[in-house]
């Protein structure tokens, strides 16, 4: 089938036509995202394929939907983007990755977390000028810490072994608990034991209306001093401008972020030699405890691989017989 690829990256166009064999698709790739502006780029095409930050919102959806695209495949797994009563209204299927590497986004939470708790990132460059000086580096251990985990579904419970590895007390909350999870030594809490018992807090959970902003001011307010906040779901997880109130206060101790509510602007491009007019993002990457990367938690060999392959399964089976292998459920 022909599939118009918005987003597109070198690495995209390497691992899609990587797997593309047993497929044989014709793809138009696009560097742009998906916006308002773009969508008609995809007029004819009977697949649209999609990534994080590409615009899904119902008049997005009605300009492809009249310009005779049936399927969008979401090279993702997250599908807060979507709008998916438009997309059932207009008839659009949608599909998506629901896991390609859940070892790829905890490992990469992982990565935050041993950063911050020895400086790795200022150590690096201290080393590099010659400065061995050790004072402002102090650690802890993670050993023996607690941590509580917000949703513990596949990149969670990741999560979860690799800290029952370390020797961390686990606590999680789910709305769904996780049978495995329990296995692995995991506490299920409500909210509030957890903010007030983790000296890590780290977010797995999708971003819909009930975890909006699920950290801001009165949940901040319920943590220990000095917590390690990590999040690699999704940036609107997080109120931004309460998580700098509270950095200002030492009440969160080390900030972690993979993802940024206000992303889609800045993430997955070079601006280095241009100003950055973000005023929040760019107040947050003055302070010395944060560590911020631009969402790469899914960036691996391994994940890149099974994103690209799942996503072309997923049009294939559309063109066989209307049905993706992963569509989303129904609103
Ligand atoms: P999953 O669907 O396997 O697990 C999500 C878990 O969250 C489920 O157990 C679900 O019951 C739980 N949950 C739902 N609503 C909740 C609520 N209100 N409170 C607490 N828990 C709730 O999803 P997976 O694969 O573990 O991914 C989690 C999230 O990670 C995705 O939704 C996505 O936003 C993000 N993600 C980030 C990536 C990155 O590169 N940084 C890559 C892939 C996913």
């Amino acid at each position: 089938m022909e599939v118009a690829v918005f987003s597109t990256k070198n690495y995209d166009r390497v691992f899609f036509e990587r797997a593309n064999g047993p497929h044989n698709h014709t793809f138009h790739f696009f560097d742009t995202r998906l916006t308002d502006e773009t969508a008609g780029l995809a007029r004819g095409v009977p697949v649209v394929c999609a990534f994080v930050n590409d615009v899904l919102d119902a008049a997005v959806l009605e300009t492809l939907a009249d310009g005779g695209t049936r399927h969008i495949a979401l090279r993702s797994a997250g599908f807060n983007h979507v709008d998916r009563e438009a997309a059932d209204r207009l008839g659009l299927v949608v599909s998506r990755v629901p896991a390609y590497s859940p070892q790829a986004v905890a490992e990469h939470t992982l990565a935050l977390m041993l950063a911050l708790t020895r400086q790795t990132h200022r150590a690096f460059a201290r080393v590099r000028e010659g400065n061995f000086a050790l004072e402002g580096l102090l650690g802890f251990d993670i050993h023996g810490k607690t941590i509580g985990i917000v949703g513990t579904g596949k990149i969670g419970q990741c999560v979860a072994s690799i800290m029952a590895g370390f020797g961390c007390r686990i606590l999680a909350y789910d709305v769904q608990p996780n049978d495995a999870c329990r296995e692995l030594g995991v506490e299920y809490v409500d909210l509030d034991t957890l903010f007030g018992e983790s000296d890590i807090v780290t977010l797995h959970c999708p971003l819909t209306e009930d975890t909006y902003h699920l950290i801001d001011e009165a949940t901040l307010a319920r943590m220990k001093d000095g917590v390690m906040l990590l999040n690699t779901g999704r940036g609107a997880l997080i109120e931004t401008r309460d998580v700098i109130e509270a950095l200002k206060t030492g009440k969160v101790g080390y900030l972690g972020l993979d993802v940024y509510e206000e992303e889609a602007d800045l993430f997955f491009e070079d601006h280095s030699r241009t100003v950055i007019t973000d005023d929040v993002f760019a107040r947050l990457i003055t302070f010395p405890n944060v560590l911020i990367t631009g969402h790469q938690g899914f960036f691996t060999r391994e994940a890149m691989t099974a994103i690209a392959s799942t996503t072309l399964e997923n049009i294939t089976a559309f063109e066989r017989n209307g049905e993706p292998v992963h569509p989303l459920p129904h609103p």
